[in-house]
């Protein structure tokens, strides 16, 4: 982290209140005229920065910034280690993550950033990732699990997002199978999960789990064409206290607690109640054919049954097909 940011994650756990120039070049071991400079930039940048003699600098309590202090004050992890780090901008953050599980990192590092650049979704598509509007968050993960278990992440990581959501803004969440979250019938979630296998052993070397939650309305509104199928948690376009600060740090603390018995599928019953296409007529789009059929049932394994017109029943799985609803 540059010496800006850690600036901004120090004045961000503390809100409100001051910190002397004194304590924060101790505490970073900076010269005290590189922490005038930085809180200078911080300023320029929009931040709103009180600086009284005599008592330090204060950043706003109505600014919400995502930095590490902030959401861990309201991580509650039973044990599990997190390491958190937060960018200002970043290409995507699940690159950042891939490049650090290939050279060795250990599991628990999560990179969380205010922008994405190149933000990357499913299937080869770009993520919308506007500045300071959404939390665009990577995890990175060692479970010891095969590939066909890799479902389990993504689809837990859906649950967790919905009820962290919830918890958070009161209102109703969906999950359009296999790991979109919903809100009013618009994506609001978008995960993605990438993994490498190792050869050794035919089980996951890592994945690294990438969620990206609209959260306030980005200024302008969504792109076209987005605008018709993508909301955002909050219809405001502006934040008030450290709400998504909040909201990712119950995003991880449902998601770590799931991933604890991850195998004992914790979570597929309220991933289950929230699938929007249950028991509703859905096309399924599998090598480039498309078939009518209804949606029956998630299995354990967090296939989609379906039932086509004539009668058959197949499990589907995600990475075969995909459903319009
Ligand atoms: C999708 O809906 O297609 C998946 C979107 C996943 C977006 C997240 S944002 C954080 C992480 N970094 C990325 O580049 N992508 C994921």
């Amino acid at each position: 982290m540059t010496v800006k940011e850690q600036i901004l994650s120090l004045l961000g756990s503390n809100k409100g209140g001051y910190i002397s120039g004194e304590e924060i070049a101790g505490q970073l071991s900076v010269t005290r005229s590189a922490v005038w400079k930085a809180i200078k930039s911080l300023q320029t940048d929009g931040y709103s920065i009180q600086a009284v003699t005599n008592k330090g600098y204060s950043l706003s309590p109505l600014t919400d910034i995502l930095s590490a202090g902030a959401i861990s004050k309201h991580l509650n992890l039973q044990g599990q280690q997190l390491r958190l780090e937060v960018y200002k901008t970043i290409p995507s953050t699940n690159e950042a993550v891939k490049i650090l599980a290939a050279n060795g990192e250990a599991e628990g590092k999560v990179i969380l950033s205010e922008e994405q650049t190149a933000g990357r979704g499913r299937n080869g598509r770009p993520f919308f990732s506007p500045r300071g509007t959404g939390i665009y968050m990577s995890i990175l993960l060692r479970p010891k699990l095969s590939a066909a278990e890799s479902i389990l992440l993504t689809t837990s990581a859906a649950a967790a997002v919905a009820l962290a959501i919830e918890s958070v803004s009161g209102k109703d969440t969906q999950i359009k199978w296999v790991n979109d979250v919903f809100m009013d019938d618009k994506k609001v979630c978008g995960i993605l999960t990438e993994a490498s296998m190792s050869l050794e052993n035919g089980r996951l070397d890592y994945a690294v789990l990438g969620i990206g939650i609209n959260v306030t309305l980005p200024a302008g509104g969504f792109p076209d064409g987005l605008g018709g199928i993508a909301t955002s948690v909050f219809s405001e376009s502006y934040y008030y206290d450290d709400l998504r600060c909040r909201l990712a740090a119950e995003v991880l603390n449902h998601f770590m607690e799931y991933y604890a018995h991850l195998t004992d599928r914790p979570f597929l019953s309220e991933y289950r109640r929230r699938i929007l296409s249950l028991g509703k007529p859905v096309t399924v789009v599998k090598d480039n054919k498309q078939r009518g059929a209804t949606a029956i049932d998630i299995d354990n394994d967090c296939r989609l049954k379906v039932r086509y017109e004539n009668g058959d029943e197949e499990y589907l799985s995600s990475g075969e097909v995909s459903i319009t609803i």
